[in-house]
């Protein structure tokens, strides 16, 4: 009987794990990494209205230059995060915008 208690234990006990930490993510499927990016690198050295209000009026290659140019002055961002922002900046998605209006 206690055998069996500790074997179903072993086994819940991932489960369990993985539950909890798949429910801490699930919230944030809907906001994809563009917004906490924005949040996390963009906003230590100028608000985001600075961005917000280059939002519609850049083309991707700027957005390009304009990534680069902050990296160069200390943002901290891998390629990919580079590539995702000039993507949901250039082309805005609806993530981005919605958190521009707030
Ligand atoms: C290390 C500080 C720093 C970080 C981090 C930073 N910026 Fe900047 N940013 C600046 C400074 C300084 C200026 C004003 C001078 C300039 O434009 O070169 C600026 C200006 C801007 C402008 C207005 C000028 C333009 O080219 O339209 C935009 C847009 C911008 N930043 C976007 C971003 C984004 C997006 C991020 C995150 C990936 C970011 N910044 C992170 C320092 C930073």
């Amino acid at each position: 009987m206690l055998r069996n208690g500790y074997i179903l234990f072993i086994f819940l006990l991932p489960a369990i794990v993985a539950g909890t930490f798949l429910s801490c993510f699930a919230g944030d499927i809907t906001v994809t990494g563009c917004t906490k990016l924005l949040q996390a690198k963009c906003l230590q050295c100028h608000p985001e209205t600075r961005i917000c209000q280059k939002l519609e009026k850049k083309s991707k290659r700027a957005w390009k230059r304009t990534v680069k140019r902050m990296v160069k002055k200390g943002a901290e961002l891998d390629t990919e995060q580079q590539k995702m922002l000039v993507q949901c900046l250039s082309k805005p998605s609806p993530e981005v915008v919605q958190y521009c209006q707030q």
